[in-house]
Protein backbone atom coordinates (compact mmCIF):
# COMPACT_ATOMS: atom_id res chain seq x y z
CA UNK A 1 0.00 0.00 0.00
CA UNK A 2 1.43 3.79 -1.05
CA UNK A 3 1.54 6.22 1.95
CA UNK A 4 1.10 9.70 0.80
CA UNK A 5 1.85 12.35 3.31
CA UNK A 6 -0.01 15.66 2.93
CA UNK A 7 -0.01 19.19 4.78
CA UNK A 8 -1.02 22.10 4.93
CA UNK A 9 -0.83 25.38 7.41
CA UNK A 10 -3.82 24.13 9.29
CA UNK A 11 -7.17 22.50 8.38
CA UNK A 12 -7.52 23.93 4.42
CA UNK A 13 -5.78 20.86 3.05
CA UNK A 14 -8.42 19.08 3.94
CA UNK A 15 -10.03 20.22 0.98
CA UNK A 16 -7.58 18.38 -1.01
CA UNK A 17 -7.60 15.48 0.96
CA UNK A 18 -11.38 15.33 0.50
CA UNK A 19 -10.54 15.07 -2.79
CA UNK A 20 -7.66 12.35 -2.42
CA UNK A 21 -9.67 9.95 -0.24
CA UNK A 22 -12.29 9.81 -3.35
CA UNK A 23 -10.08 9.78 -6.07
CA UNK A 24 -7.38 7.32 -4.38
CA UNK A 25 -9.28 4.68 -2.28
CA UNK A 26 -6.23 1.86 -1.08
CA UNK A 27 -3.85 4.87 -0.56
CA UNK A 28 -2.80 5.47 3.40
CA UNK A 29 -2.68 9.04 3.89
CA UNK A 30 -1.23 11.15 6.61
CA UNK A 31 -2.37 14.37 7.02
CA UNK A 32 0.10 17.06 8.88
CA UNK A 33 -1.94 20.32 9.96
CA UNK A 34 0.55 23.01 10.90
CA UNK A 35 -1.71 24.61 13.15
CA UNK A 36 0.71 26.23 15.95
CA UNK A 37 2.09 28.19 12.58
CA UNK A 38 -0.87 29.43 11.18
CA UNK A 39 -1.85 31.12 9.15
CA UNK A 40 0.93 31.08 6.42
CA UNK A 41 -0.51 34.12 4.24
CA UNK A 42 1.24 36.83 5.98
CA UNK A 43 4.52 34.84 6.76
CA UNK A 44 7.93 34.99 5.65
CA UNK A 45 9.25 32.91 2.48
CA UNK A 46 11.96 31.63 5.06
CA UNK A 47 9.52 30.84 7.55
CA UNK A 48 7.19 28.77 5.54
CA UNK A 49 10.29 27.36 3.64
CA UNK A 50 11.69 26.17 7.07
CA UNK A 51 7.95 24.61 8.32
CA UNK A 52 7.88 22.87 5.03
CA UNK A 53 11.08 21.47 5.53
CA UNK A 54 10.37 20.35 9.03
CA UNK A 55 7.25 18.53 8.37
CA UNK A 56 8.44 16.95 4.95
CA UNK A 57 11.50 15.44 6.85
CA UNK A 58 8.87 13.99 9.75
CA UNK A 59 6.76 12.81 7.12
CA UNK A 60 9.76 11.12 5.61
CA UNK A 61 11.78 9.74 8.47
CA UNK A 62 8.67 8.60 10.30
CA UNK A 63 5.89 7.60 7.73
CA UNK A 64 8.09 6.83 4.80
CA UNK A 65 5.47 8.11 2.19
CA UNK A 66 6.15 7.49 -1.29
CA UNK A 67 4.80 11.09 -2.06
CA UNK A 68 3.84 14.83 -1.02
CA UNK A 69 0.88 16.37 -1.57
CA UNK A 70 1.48 20.20 -0.91
CA UNK A 71 -2.21 21.35 -0.18
CA UNK A 72 -1.28 24.92 0.48
CA UNK A 73 -0.98 27.33 -2.44
CA UNK A 74 1.16 29.44 -0.02
CA UNK A 75 3.73 26.74 0.50
CA UNK A 76 3.50 26.14 -3.23
CA UNK A 77 4.51 29.50 -4.07
CA UNK A 78 7.12 30.04 -1.63
CA UNK A 79 8.56 26.71 -0.51
CA UNK A 80 8.14 24.18 -2.76
CA UNK A 81 11.24 24.36 -5.42
CA UNK A 82 13.37 24.18 -2.32
CA UNK A 83 11.71 21.55 -1.10
CA UNK A 84 11.78 19.47 -4.48
CA UNK A 85 15.94 20.36 -4.34
CA UNK A 86 16.18 18.74 -0.76
CA UNK A 87 13.93 15.55 -1.75
CA UNK A 88 15.42 15.07 -5.18
CA UNK A 89 13.55 11.12 -5.27
CA UNK A 90 10.12 12.20 -3.57
CA UNK A 91 7.38 13.04 -6.17
CA UNK A 92 5.66 16.24 -4.82
CA UNK A 93 2.57 17.60 -5.81
CA UNK A 94 1.74 21.33 -5.03
CA UNK A 95 -1.52 23.46 -5.42
CA UNK A 96 -1.92 26.28 -7.35
CA UNK A 97 -4.51 28.23 -8.28
CA UNK A 98 -6.70 27.12 -10.91
CA UNK A 99 -6.58 30.13 -13.15
CA UNK A 100 -6.23 27.94 -16.15
CA UNK A 101 -9.27 26.19 -15.96
CA UNK A 102 -11.08 29.33 -14.95
CA UNK A 103 -9.50 30.39 -18.29
CA UNK A 104 -10.59 28.05 -19.97
CA UNK A 105 -14.35 28.15 -18.81
CA UNK A 106 -14.40 31.46 -18.28
CA UNK A 107 -17.52 33.48 -21.07
CA UNK A 108 -17.28 37.18 -19.66
CA UNK A 109 -13.20 36.80 -19.72
CA UNK A 110 -13.29 38.54 -16.23
CA UNK A 111 -12.02 36.29 -13.66
CA UNK A 112 -12.02 37.04 -9.60
CA UNK A 113 -9.29 35.41 -7.62
CA UNK A 114 -9.10 34.92 -4.00
CA UNK A 115 -5.88 33.67 -2.47
CA UNK A 116 -3.30 34.69 0.49
CA UNK A 117 -1.20 37.50 0.09
CA UNK A 118 2.00 35.16 0.21
CA UNK A 119 0.44 33.71 -2.49
CA UNK A 120 -0.56 36.81 -5.18
CA UNK A 121 2.57 38.34 -4.33
CA UNK A 122 5.09 35.29 -5.46
CA UNK A 123 6.89 35.23 -8.07
CA UNK A 124 5.21 32.22 -8.53
CA UNK A 125 1.74 33.46 -9.10
CA UNK A 126 3.43 36.03 -11.61
CA UNK A 127 4.50 33.90 -14.11
CA UNK A 128 1.21 31.48 -13.71
CA UNK A 129 -0.93 35.00 -14.40
CA UNK A 130 1.38 36.62 -17.04
CA UNK A 131 1.45 33.07 -18.99
CA UNK A 132 -2.19 32.72 -19.09
CA UNK A 133 -3.08 36.28 -20.14
CA UNK A 134 -0.67 36.05 -23.26
CA UNK A 135 -1.66 32.93 -24.12
CA UNK A 136 -5.04 32.41 -23.69
CA UNK A 137 -7.19 32.12 -26.84
CA UNK A 138 -8.99 35.70 -25.88
CA UNK A 139 -7.76 37.85 -23.73
CA UNK A 140 -8.36 37.52 -20.00
CA UNK A 141 -8.73 39.78 -17.15
CA UNK A 142 -7.63 38.08 -13.48
CA UNK A 143 -8.90 40.79 -10.56
CA UNK A 144 -6.76 39.59 -7.36
CA UNK A 145 -8.46 39.84 -3.98
CA UNK A 146 -5.65 39.25 -1.68
CA UNK A 147 -7.95 37.73 1.58
CA UNK A 148 -6.34 38.92 4.88
CA UNK A 149 -7.52 36.95 7.67
CA UNK A 150 -10.13 34.67 6.02
CA UNK A 151 -7.95 31.35 6.62
CA UNK A 152 -7.27 32.26 9.70
CA UNK A 153 -11.03 32.61 10.68
CA UNK A 154 -11.69 29.43 8.83
CA UNK A 155 -9.20 28.06 10.70
CA UNK A 156 -10.94 28.98 14.15
CA UNK A 157 -14.36 28.47 12.88
CA UNK A 158 -15.28 32.41 13.29
CA UNK A 159 -18.32 32.15 11.33
CA UNK A 160 -18.90 35.63 12.11
CA UNK A 161 -15.71 36.99 11.14
CA UNK A 162 -15.55 34.69 7.94
CA UNK A 163 -19.05 36.43 6.85
CA UNK A 164 -17.90 39.95 7.04
CA UNK A 165 -14.66 39.40 5.53
CA UNK A 166 -15.56 37.17 2.84
CA UNK A 167 -18.89 40.28 1.93
CA UNK A 168 -15.74 42.60 2.48
CA UNK A 169 -13.16 40.92 -0.28
CA UNK A 170 -16.56 40.24 -2.69
CA UNK A 171 -17.03 43.50 -2.62
CA UNK A 172 -13.66 44.59 -3.55
CA UNK A 173 -13.31 42.09 -6.13
CA UNK A 174 -16.60 43.58 -7.56
CA UNK A 175 -15.53 47.40 -7.32
CA UNK A 176 -12.25 46.40 -9.06
CA UNK A 177 -13.87 44.42 -11.93
CA UNK A 178 -14.21 46.22 -15.17
CA UNK A 179 -16.62 43.83 -16.26
CA UNK A 180 -18.70 41.18 -15.22
CA UNK A 181 -17.22 38.78 -13.49
CA UNK A 182 -18.80 34.84 -14.51
CA UNK A 183 -15.86 32.90 -12.54
CA UNK A 184 -14.06 32.96 -8.92
CA UNK A 185 -10.78 30.94 -8.06
CA UNK A 186 -10.61 29.82 -4.79
CA UNK A 187 -6.77 30.35 -4.66
CA UNK A 188 -6.25 28.96 -0.86
CA UNK A 189 -7.21 25.63 0.48
CA UNK A 190 -9.10 26.97 3.24
CA UNK A 191 -11.47 28.87 1.42
CA UNK A 192 -13.83 25.82 -0.41
CA UNK A 193 -14.80 25.79 3.48
CA UNK A 194 -16.94 29.32 2.88
CA UNK A 195 -17.87 28.06 -0.66
CA UNK A 196 -21.30 28.27 0.95
CA UNK A 197 -20.82 31.83 2.10
CA UNK A 198 -19.16 33.39 -1.20
CA UNK A 199 -21.78 31.90 -3.22
CA UNK A 200 -24.51 33.79 -1.41
CA UNK A 201 -22.50 36.54 -1.71
CA UNK A 202 -21.37 36.33 -5.48
CA UNK A 203 -24.70 35.06 -7.10
CA UNK A 204 -25.68 32.03 -8.94
CA UNK A 205 -24.21 33.37 -12.25
CA UNK A 206 -20.42 32.77 -10.71
CA UNK A 207 -18.75 29.62 -10.76
CA UNK A 208 -16.70 28.92 -8.02
CA UNK A 209 -13.36 27.07 -9.21
CA UNK A 210 -10.55 24.95 -6.93
CA UNK A 211 -7.84 22.61 -7.52
CA UNK A 212 -8.81 19.30 -5.44
CA UNK A 213 -10.13 17.19 -7.94
CA UNK A 214 -7.17 18.39 -10.35
CA UNK A 215 -4.10 17.49 -7.61
CA UNK A 216 -5.92 14.36 -6.23
CA UNK A 217 -5.66 13.58 -10.28
CA UNK A 218 -2.04 14.31 -10.57
CA UNK A 219 -1.03 12.57 -7.19
CA UNK A 220 -2.78 9.79 -9.00
CA UNK A 221 -0.45 10.11 -11.89
CA UNK A 222 2.54 10.31 -9.83
CA UNK A 223 2.13 7.20 -7.99
CA UNK A 224 1.64 5.49 -11.66
CA UNK A 225 -2.16 4.09 -10.09
CA UNK A 226 -4.07 3.09 -13.14
CA UNK A 227 -6.91 2.05 -11.45
CA UNK A 228 -8.72 2.43 -7.89
CA UNK A 229 -6.81 -0.61 -5.85
CA UNK A 230 -9.79 -0.87 -3.52
CA UNK A 231 -12.91 0.86 -3.44
CA UNK A 232 -13.28 1.57 0.28
CA UNK A 233 -10.80 4.96 1.29
CA UNK A 234 -8.67 4.05 4.11
CA UNK A 235 -9.24 6.36 7.08
CA UNK A 236 -6.20 8.50 7.17
CA UNK A 237 -3.96 9.54 9.96
CA UNK A 238 -4.10 12.95 11.58
CA UNK A 239 -1.54 15.33 13.25
CA UNK A 240 -1.68 18.53 14.01
CA UNK A 241 1.40 20.80 15.49
CA UNK A 242 -1.52 22.88 17.11
CA UNK A 243 -4.65 21.61 18.70
CA UNK A 244 -5.41 17.97 17.30
CA UNK A 245 -9.20 18.34 18.82
CA UNK A 246 -9.59 20.60 16.83
CA UNK A 247 -8.48 19.10 13.27
CA UNK A 248 -9.99 16.03 14.40
CA UNK A 249 -13.73 17.98 14.41
CA UNK A 250 -12.92 19.43 11.03
CA UNK A 251 -12.19 16.25 9.35
CA UNK A 252 -15.51 14.96 11.54
CA UNK A 253 -17.44 18.11 9.82
CA UNK A 254 -16.11 18.36 6.66
CA UNK A 255 -15.23 15.05 5.47
CA UNK A 256 -17.53 12.68 7.59
CA UNK A 257 -14.21 11.60 9.31
CA UNK A 258 -14.81 9.59 12.90
CA UNK A 259 -11.52 9.61 14.04
CA UNK A 260 -8.96 11.17 16.44
CA UNK A 261 -6.03 13.43 15.73
CA UNK A 262 -2.43 13.51 17.06
CA UNK A 263 -0.25 16.17 18.53
CA UNK A 264 3.19 16.70 16.55
CA UNK A 265 5.99 18.45 17.87
CA UNK A 266 7.85 19.78 14.81
N1 LIG B 1 -4.42 27.00 3.00
C1 LIG B 1 -3.28 27.74 2.62
C2 LIG B 1 -3.27 28.14 1.17
O1 LIG B 1 -3.78 27.37 0.37
C3 LIG B 1 -2.72 28.76 3.56
C4 LIG B 1 -3.62 29.71 4.23
C5 LIG B 1 -2.85 30.42 5.30
O2 LIG B 1 -2.33 29.73 6.18
O3 LIG B 1 -2.72 31.65 5.23
O4 LIG B 1 -2.74 29.13 0.78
Amino acid sequence: MKTVGVFDSGVGGLSVLRALLAELPGVRFVYVADSAYAPYGERTVAEITDRSERITAWLCRIHQIDALVVACNTATALAIDSLRAAHPDLPIVGVEPALKPAAATSHTRHIGVLATRGTLNSERFARLRTQLESTASSPVHFICQPCDGLADAIERSDLQTQQALCEHYVQALRDEAPGDMDTVVLGCTHYPFAAGVLAQLLGPDVVLVDTGVAVARRTRDVLNLSAPTSTKSTTPMLFSTGDPAALALAAHRWLGLQTHAEKLVA
